[in-house]
């Protein structure tokens, strides 16, 4: 399988005033295309910032990120905005939807800022509800659906732009078990189907064992890289 993406020993501190707080303290690994990846550690342990530098939201204090074999570091704010926009998705514990718009102006939001007609948004934005099984709640506004329903619509926004990878951060975070779990198996049916790189950060044991690899992280460091069982791989 080809890489898409590397990490090489990155290295993240904040700082609150004269306090230096490290978060990621020289972190390497490898995604491979088409890969289901769980980020997996206790609240703390550095898996939010992880994402974030993967997701170039930020950029690390030492070490490299390399996307598609190409070093982001090197890129200047434009072309780190086009590649996010390009192919990254990205999905929050939170949902981040906008509160006014309905589900189908949320999902089509992305295709509007790359600047494509209405006429091509809301046809993909339509196509991309029906695949998350939202096709009877399109013009529902975020206050108007579920929380499992408000992750659907979050989902298909990250999607509608085809992205390579989609990065999710405790996406069921904010779900009961049982909707959470629903969340993780469209997921891993999307995975599946569009062959998309899906990296889940999440301190659930249960969600993390559906990826098809491990990513143990704590106190900023990597402690334990599993593979999962092949029933996970077919
Ligand atoms: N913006 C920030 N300013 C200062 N410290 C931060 C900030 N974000 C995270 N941290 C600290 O960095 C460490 C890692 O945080 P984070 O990446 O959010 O971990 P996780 O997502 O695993 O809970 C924690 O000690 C946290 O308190
Ligand atoms: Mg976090």
């Amino acid at each position: 399988m080809a890489t898409i993406l590397e990490v090489c020993e990155v290295r993240k501190n904040y700082h609150m005033g004269k306090v230096v707080v490290p978060a990621l303290r020289g972190v390497s690994f490898d995604v491979e295309k088409g890969e289901f990846l769980a980020i997996f550690g206790p609240s703390g342990g550095g898996k939010s910032t992880l994402l974030h530098l993967m997701g170039c939201l930020d950029r690390p204090d030492k070490g490299k990120i390399l996307i598609d074999g190409s070093n982001i570091l090197k890129l200047s704010d434009d072309k780190l905005a086009e590649l996010r926009l390009t192919k990254m998705g990205f999905v929050f514990q939170f949902f981040n939807l906008l509160p006014r718009l309905t589900s189908l102006r949320n999902v089509e939001l992305p295709l509007t800022i790359a600047g494509l007609p209405e006429k091509e948004t809301s046809k993909r934005a339509n196509e991309m509800l029906k695949l998350v099984g939202l096709e009877g709640r399109m013009d529902h506004r975020p206050f108007e659906l579920s929380g499992g329903e408000q992750q659907r619509v979050a989902m298909a926004r990250a999607l509608i732009n085809d992205p390579k990878i989609v990065l999710a951060d405790e996406p069921t975070g904010n779900l009961d078990t049982k909707t959470g779990w629903e969340i993780v198996e469209l997921m891993k049916k999307l995975n599946k189907e569009k062959g998309q790189t899906f990296v889940v950060v999440t301190h659930d044991p249960h969600i993390a064992e559906a990826a098809d690899r491990i990513i143990h992280l704590k106190d900023g460091l990597i402690e334990e890289i599993k593979k999962a069982p092949r029933r996970n791989k077919q």
